[in-house]
């Protein structure tokens, strides 16, 4: 039995972690604050404790780190949600980070876990697919540039870390990026167009075995990607999730003419995870959007959330 702790756990990817851990039989406290995850992501359960706060906050960090004494720690929260909110990003994801980071060292914590962002290698990386060896860049955004840093402080903890840097994820509960802007409009009868872009989409159930092996003892200090290694074409992502929601459309989705400086690829290589971690990605496109489609249709979607000003994300 781990004693797990997951800052960010009312997330996305956090709660899906703490599903799981918690069905395996192990105990689970999350951290969250609630601005981008939702309360009915997490279902009460005997060995679940949710704190509500922020890791902005030293001193509830610090309490948190000692009431509970986890033995491992999965830092997934990170704020986001509005680009031209520098503090915000700063405090969540560098001081906050800090926090976390130096909370764990107090307590011993055997593994920490992180999540960084691709941007790290910049707008425009110089190589497809992106190998860990490519130059860090993060100066294209301030979620990038903040997640970046938190990044090197943990390596400068010198604690045992893994630094999952992750292709686009999702699955059931993702509200950013593409597949829930789709749904949405898609529900709301507006009108939709597609970028002709390719990104490599990761579904969050091959994303989470990869962290519980992690957490498990598997793969060595330092940094992995977590990614398909196959990009999609975002018409591609449309339309299963035209087909997922067996509507059918008038005509065919427009496909717009990419900016000339949007790069039209986006491909990372999980070569060294797959070997470290004896994974491989699993899950067809078809089958994850059809997940996530259901997840949306059930629970509706209040709200997405984007690291992209809007006329970024027009484009994305
Ligand atoms: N989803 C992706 O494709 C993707 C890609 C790259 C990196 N990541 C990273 O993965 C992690 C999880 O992302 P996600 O997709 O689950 O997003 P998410 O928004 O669903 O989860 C982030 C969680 O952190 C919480 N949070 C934000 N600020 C906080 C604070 N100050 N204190 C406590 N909690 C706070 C939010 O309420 C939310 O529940 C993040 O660190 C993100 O940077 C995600």
């Amino acid at each position: 039995m781990m004693k797990v702790l997951i800052t960010g756990g009312a997330g996305f990817i956090g709660s899906h972690l703490a599903d799981q851990l918690l069905a395996a039989g192990h105990r689970v406290a999350v951290i969250d604050n609630y601005q981008t995850g939702r309360r009915d992501n997490l279902e009460p359960h005997p060995h679940l404790q949710v704190f509500e706060g922020t890791i902005a906050d030293k001193a509830f960090v610090d309490q948190v780190f000692t009431e509970f004494a986890p033995d491992k720690v999965v830092h997934a929260a990170a704020a986001y949600k509005d680009p031209d909110n520098w503090e915000e990003d700063a405090r969540t994801n560098v001081l906050g980070t800090i926090y976390v980071t130096q909370a764990a060292k107090r307590m011993d914590v055997s593994r920490l876990i992180y999540f960084q962002t691709a941007l790290c290698y910049g707008l425009k990386p110089s190589e497809q697919p992106i190998t860990l060896t490519h130059p860090i860049s993060a100066a294209g955004s301030s979620y990038a540039i903040s997640k970046t840093a938190g990044e090197h402080y943990i390596e400068l903890s010198g604690l045992d870390f893994v630094s999952f840097r992750l292709a686009n994820a999702y699955g059931p509960r993702n509200l950013s990026g593409p597949l829930p802007t789709f749904f949405h409009r898609l529900t709301t009868g507006k009108p939709c167009f597609v970028m002709n872009t390719r990104r490599d989409f990761i579904y969050i159930d091959d994303l989470v075995e990869v962290v519980l092996k992690a957490l498990a003892g598997t793969g060595q200090k330092g940094y992995y990607h977590i990614s398909s290694g196959s990009d999609y074409s975002i018409k591609e992502l449309f339309d299963e999730t035209v087909k997922a929601l067996e509507i059918t459309l008038e005509k065919e989705v427009e496909v717009r003419e990419r900016n000339p400086d949007d790069v039209f690829t986006i491909l990372i290589d999980p070569s060294k995870t797959q070997a470290d971690f004896n994974w491989k990605n699993s899950t067809p496109l078809s089958f994850g959007v059809k997940a996530a489609i259901e997840w949306y249709k059930v629970h509706g979607i209040t709200q997405t959330f984007t690291h992209l000003r809007m006329e970024e994300k027009v484009r994305t």
